[in-house]
């Protein structure tokens, strides 16, 4: 008798090569889908017996054995083997020596290839639900912060270069919307993957009387794939979920970026608490912020695997393809990514302090009030281009006499325009200026005071 073990191994007169073996498994990794693949498996069974495919005596004993290979894998008991290539496989061997023969009958009507389509989107349908909660919560203490700060002053860069003030809530808040636009992304992206594969079997469907409609309800799909070719092979959801994943953590390099900026001693606008930074091996003096840091460098490798997956599915013929097998690990990579830099995130931004002090310096120089100035004189009838002009020139004889624009004499001032009156000085100042930009969007506090308080609202909500 010749050497079984494989599920196709009558086909074959020799066994498959070790190496070949080992090469081809995914149990390593795809094992952390079991969870799903038996919630699966469990809906699979319960509709072939309502179907009358399986008897329901078959599926008493899939279902009570399924549940106890679950509690097994839940103690971390389950001994996975590399021989029985993937979860699928793995799960379905132990569920025979568990019940016998019933176990057999599990996989009529279905492939791996529906089934691991079905277990990729329950799980990611999950971690999407995981991830909105979490942003949620970044965004809850981005919020803290910038209530905090409705009146702390910094000057607003453009190209690096001080350009006019603004307040610390204001900054804060372009985060929360960043964030609010990555969660909606994430949550619209649900709907693609809450969709039913199973049922398409290995590409073509499958002779027997199957109900997917039941299926379907089982596990909370929203909708069920109409083509089984494109069913088996469709992974947008995974690479929608990837390009999600690598803008939000862009936005988070943005926020890492300017943390780190911000806390060197060349800024001193912020300090990041000491459990919260790392030292130097060799230079005693050193505070060091890591997890920012390493947050900007995680976005490397959500790229990569963004480009991976558009890489994998590029040109890949209908239907399914063993290809397919390399989509987990660089979706399961961005997947703890994601987690775990929102995890510190979230807590690492409750421990931020902020230098008012410093910042409000800064927001004073480089005539950050130059554009408030020029727009006093628009209100006083001089055309902006005109005012414009008028504004760089007294800038100009400031930078020359080493002088802030409102320290210039206001003789001085009328020199350059005639219309140029005392209640010049109340348009100079970083308070003045940040009050009088108060639109919607503006970072006056009465709008920034509006923002907070719409984003709280918002984040009490449930998406829909
Ligand atoms: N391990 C495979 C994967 O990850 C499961 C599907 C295998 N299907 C097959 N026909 N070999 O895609």
């Amino acid at each position: 008798m010749k050497e079984q073990n494989k599920k196709w191994s009558g086909r074959f007169d020799e066994p498959v090569d070790k190496l070949v073996q080992i090469f081809t498994a995914s149990v390593d990794f795809d094992q952390r889908l079991a969870l799903y693949d038996i919630q699966g498996s469990l809906a699979h069974a319960e509709m072939l017996k309502k179907q009358k495919i399986i008897s329901a005596t078959d599926f008493k004993k899939i279902d009570q054995g399924l549940k106890k290979i679950s509690e097994q894998i839940m103690l971390g008991k389950f001994k996975w083997s590399v021989s029985d290539e993937d979860v699928h496989l793995n799960i379905e061997k132990k569920l025979t020596q568990l019940i016998g023969d019933a176990g057999k009958k599990l996989h009529t009507g279905r492939s791996r290839n529906d089934q691991i389509a079905t277990d990729l989107r329950l799980f990611l349908r999950d971690i999407t639900d995981e991830i909105i909660l979490k942003i949620t919560k970044l965004q809850k203490n981005i919020v803290s912060l910038a209530k905090k700060n409705i009146n702390s002053y910094m000057p607003g860069l453009t190209h690096l270069q001080i350009a006019q003030p603004i307040s610390f809530a204001h900054h804060m808040m372009a985060y929360y919307e960043m964030l609010d636009r990555d969660k909606n992304r994430f949550f619209d992206g649900r709907k693609r993957i809450n969709q039913l594969p199973l049922g398409s079997a290995a590409l073509a469907g499958t002779t027997y009387p199957i109900d997917r409609k039941f299926v379907a309800k089982k596990l909370k799909f929203e909708g069920i794939s109409m083509n089984s070719l494109d069913a088996v092979s469709d992974r947008d959801f995974a690479i929608e979920f990837c390009f999600n994943a690598s803008m939000m953590m862009t936005h988070l390099s943005r926020l890492s970026e300017e943390l780190i900026m911000w806390m060197s001693p060349f800024f001193n606008f912020i300090d990041i608490a000491d459990k919260f930074c790392t030292g130097s091996s060799i230079m005693p003096q050193k505070k060091n912020p890591d997890v920012p840091e390493l947050i900007r460098g995680k976005v490397a490798r959500v790229n990569g695997n963004l480009l991976s997956l558009l890489t994998l599915m590029k040109s890949q013929p209908l239907a399914y393809n063993k290809d397919n097998q390399e989509d987990k690990e660089p979706v399961l990579d961005s997947v703890d990514t994601v987690i775990g830099s929102l995890e510190i995130y979230a807590d690492l931004v409750r421990h931020i302090t902020v230098n008012k002090k410093q910042m409000l310096h800064y927001a004073e120089e480089g005539f950050s009030t130059a554009t408030d100035l020029a727009d006093y004189l628009v209100k006083k009838g001089v055309p902006f281009r005109t005012s414009h002009e008028i504004v760089a020139n007294l800038v100009n004889h400031a930078v020359k006499n080493d002088l802030s624009l409102h320290e210039i004499e206001l003789a001085d001032l009328k020199k350059f325009s005639s219309v140029i009156q005392k209640d010049v000085y109340d348009f100079l100042t970083v308070e003045g200026s940040v009050a009088a930009r108060s639109h919607i969007g503006g970072t006056s506090p009465k709008q920034v005071t509006k923002a907070i308080s719409l984003a709280e609202i918002q984040l009490k909500k449930k998406l829909r």
